[in-house]
């Protein structure tokens, strides 16, 4: 009979299969629009009409057996496929052209250190976003719309009050909303401001520092950033505060380092000083702690903002700030660990 002849043409096909090509092309054959079982279901109409029920169960039955080979043979033919890719493809990892390790960037191993440091004093380390309302930005640390303090930032505007921040201070204020003294934080990450030549980049990064507690004083400040400074530069670094402003903090200090390349002497990179100006500080502006929700008559506090590059350029000798972000690998490799 047609059906048993056609049920063995196909198992003898179906074996020699060797590949998915091959076997999609016998599903055509047998079950597509023109497939030979599909024209045996158009037959029908010429089988007597009391053999029709039994021939229909039949062909029926043989096409459900026939799909559920194609589908295990499919199945064993991809196991197959990826055994055989598997060895083919085989990569030996022990063979290696790669003669040189990546490094830390020496942004990052700046930013490693501090944070280390800090921790070990009882920091937490915090980040922040990148994208910042212009309330966290400026109004929340005592900077009002119009204030003459916004033209020390030229800050990039993504709408009339979302910006890229131009420092890590928004931390500042995000924090003192969510938590109550004592708090002790640091918060590194990248700041944006629209400016760029040999010291300056649109992109740097920043750590930002903030203590609030009771009785807290310049002293206590004065301490940790000695602290800090005998850490990144040697122990005989002296730290010196100058008087400065900013919104957030009053009073507000300018701190220098003797120069860590002629101990205070003078040189090229001091311009003669002795003296090298590394960061801003001072005592928490009151009026920033009451934006937050903190009774500035219980408590007060420390902050400051310290930029990573700076301290990279003037620790390592790095002439330009655009080194640190044109990956050449020269550059880079003098740095690795
Ligand atoms: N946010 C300041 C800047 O980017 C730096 C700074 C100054 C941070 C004084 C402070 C601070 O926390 O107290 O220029």
């Amino acid at each position: 009979m047609r059906i048993d002849e056609i049920k063995s043409a196909f198992e003898t096909e179906i074996a020699k299969c060797q590949t998915l090509q091959e076997l999609q092309e016998l599903k055509v054959k047998y079950l597509g629009k023109s497939g030979e079982l599909t024209a045996l279901l158009k037959s029908i109409k010429d089988i007597p009409a009391e053999e029709r029920p039994s021939f229909g169960a039949k062909v029926n039955a043989l096409r459900n057996e026939m799909e559920q080979q194609f589908a295990e043979k499919s199945e064993a033919l991809k196991a197959s496929d990826m055994q055989r890719r598997l060895r083919e493809e085989k990569v030996d990892v022990s063979l290696t052209s790669c003669k040189s390790l990546g490094a830390l960037h020496p942004v990052t191993l700046i930013e490693n250190e501090i944070c280390e440091l800090m921790t070990s004093m009882g920091f937490e380390v915090l980040r922040g976003p990148e994208i910042e309302t212009d309330y966290y930005n400026f109004k929340a640390l005592n900077i009002p719309d119009d204030h003459p303090a916004r033209d020390m930032q030229d800050t990039f505007y993504i709408t009339d009050s979302i910006l890229l921040r131009t420092h890590t201070s928004p931390m500042q204020a995000r924090l003192m909303e969510k938590k109550k003294p004592p708090i002790k934080m640091v918060c590194p990450g990248k700041v944006f401001r629209s400016d760029s030549d040999a010291s300056h980049s649109p992109v740097f990064h920043q750590i930002e520092a903030l203590v609030v507690d009771k009785n807290i004083t310049l002293c206590d400040l004065k301490g940790t950033l000695e602290y800090i400074a005998s850490h990144l530069f040697g122990k005989d670094t002296k730290v010196r505060f100058r008087p400065s402003f900013f919104p957030f903090t009053e009073p507000s200090v300018e701190v220098d380092l003797t120069c860590s390349n002629c101990g205070g002497k003078g040189c090229s990179l001091c311009k003669g000083t002795g003296w090298i100006e590394v960061l801003g500080a001072g005592m928490v502006n009151p009026f920033v702690l009451e934006n937050c929700g903190i009774d500035s008559k219980k408590y007060n506090g420390y902050a400051f903002g310290i930029g990573l590059e700076r301290i990279a350029m003037i620790k390592y000798g790095i002439p330009d700030i655009r080194l640190f972000y044109e990956n050449d690998q020269r550059f880079l490799k003098q740095f690795g660990k």
